[in-house]
């Protein structure tokens, strides 16, 4: 298998984490025997500071030929103060909608290994198993008109937020299939008691679950969802909903796992594939190797299951990252002081790395008994 990927690794622990899911690529494809060509290019605002561009052409043109992107993270500081067309962020919607994604999974997993770092009770958390699909490119994100008003263009301020009924069915579509192969169940997510959007949003998706018998839908409003994610998330299988609230309701469901640097997401639909950790580029760990790696490693599991259909490597990625945290290494974000191995980003990158090629080791001396 040859795989052509970009690397948009991007501010702050952007390129620390990006690094480390490079590096356990690489350490399958030497023991495969595949083919994963890396190339960088600019984002954010590393694009800005070179390009004069969250965005530059250049980084277009490579992602649109590539066969998949992986993502580190956007945004700073610095850049904080420009308006949101011209601020790292705006990079990462242009790529978005470049791309055309519409599709953004986010899994949302409680790890055996570390149940006792979720901030929430162990008998809640354990067994939690969550994918929230979160439309990508819709919403009060991409909605026109939107801007600043008013005589000195301050005085008010308007984001439109709007979905048709062609926009919400694509991913409720891939929505259903992801349940059909899972446990079958699915929660839309709206807020149908206030806003016509999401009364469009429940009668489409109602529509379709016609064509998914197996399947089982329930809608819920936003703000119940975002309490039974923390009281009980084991009720939830598949989450649908738009774009913002899937921004929120995943950050949220990060408390499940312990930590936002645990959570992987791919985005499909479109004409290539991205694949980026949910995390942003936390400034507060930047260059300090800290930054927990895990997100963006599982980031490149769901790459290769999703451009490239390597389901076993997918699944020895993701079973390598269960037995390091297994064993008891932690970066600090998921350190609850017991394991006494806490590891630098690095040596986490390099711990799954390590596993991923001991598990391929076994399977071949197993086939060749
Ligand atoms: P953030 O996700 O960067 O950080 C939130 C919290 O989670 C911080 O306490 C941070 O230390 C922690 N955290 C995040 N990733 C971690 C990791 N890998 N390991 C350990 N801890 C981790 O969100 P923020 O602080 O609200 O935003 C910082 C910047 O990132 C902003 O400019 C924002 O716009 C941007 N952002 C970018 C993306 C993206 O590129 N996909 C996503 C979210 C935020
Ligand atoms: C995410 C981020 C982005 C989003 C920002 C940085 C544009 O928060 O990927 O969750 O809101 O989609
Ligand atoms: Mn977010």
């Amino acid at each position: 298998m040859k795989l052509r990927i970009a690397v948009l690794a991007g501010d702050g622990i952007g390129p620390e984490v990006t690094c480390e899911a490079v590096r356990v690529l690489n350490a399958l494809a030497g023991i495969h025997e595949h083919s994963f060509e890396f190339r960088d290019h600019a984002i954010g605002g590393t694009a800005i500071k070179t390009f004069g561009s969250p965005f530059p052409t250049e980084t277009a043109d490579a992602c649109l030929t590539a066969d998949a992107v992986l993502l580190g993270a956007v945004g700073a500081p610095e850049f904080d103060h420009l308006p949101a067309s011209r601020r790292p962020e705006s990079g990462l919607l242009q790529l978005r909608q470049a791309l055309g994604g519409f599709a953004n999974l986010r899994p949302a997993i409680s790890y055996p290994g570390i149940v006792g770092v979720s901030p929430l009770r162990a008998e809640i958390v354990q067994g939690a198993d969550i994918l929230i699909v979160r439309e990508l490119l819709g919403g009060l994100y991409f909605g026109e008109p939107r801007g600043f008003l008013g005589e000195n263009g301050k005085s008010s301020a308007v984001n439109t937020l709007r979905y048709s009924v062609e926009e919400i069915e694509r991913v409720a579509r891939l929505a259903f299939e992801a349940a059909a192969g899972r446990q079958k169940r699915i929660t839309s997510v709206d807020k149908a008691n206030v806003l016509e959007t999401s009364q469009l949003w429940r009668q489409t998706v109602s529509d379709l679950a016609a064509d998914y018998p197996e399947v089982t839908l329930e809608h819920m409003y936003v703000d119940a969802c975002a309490l039974h994610l923390m009281t009980n998330p084991r009720r939830f299988d598949v989450i649908l909903t738009e774009n913002l609230f899937g921004d929120i309701l995943s950050d949220e469901a990060a408390a499940i796992t312990g930590s936002l640097g645990m959570l992987a997401s791919a985005t499909i639909g479109g004409a290539i594939n991205l694949y980026e950790p949910v995390h942003g580029s936390a400034p507060d760990l930047a260059g300090r190797g800290v930054a927990n790696p895990l997100g963006a490693i599982a980031s490149a599991a769901m790459l290769l299951l999703y451009s490239g259909e390597l389901e076993q490597e997918a699944v020895d990625i993701e079973t390598a990252i269960e037995l390091v945290l297994d064993a008891g290494y932690r970066t600090p974000d998921i350190d609850d002081g017991k394991s006494g191995r806490v590891v630098s980003t690095s040596e986490m990158g390099a711990l799954v790395a390590e596993a991923v090629a001991q598990m391929a080791d076994a399977r071949y001396a197993y086939h060749a008994v």
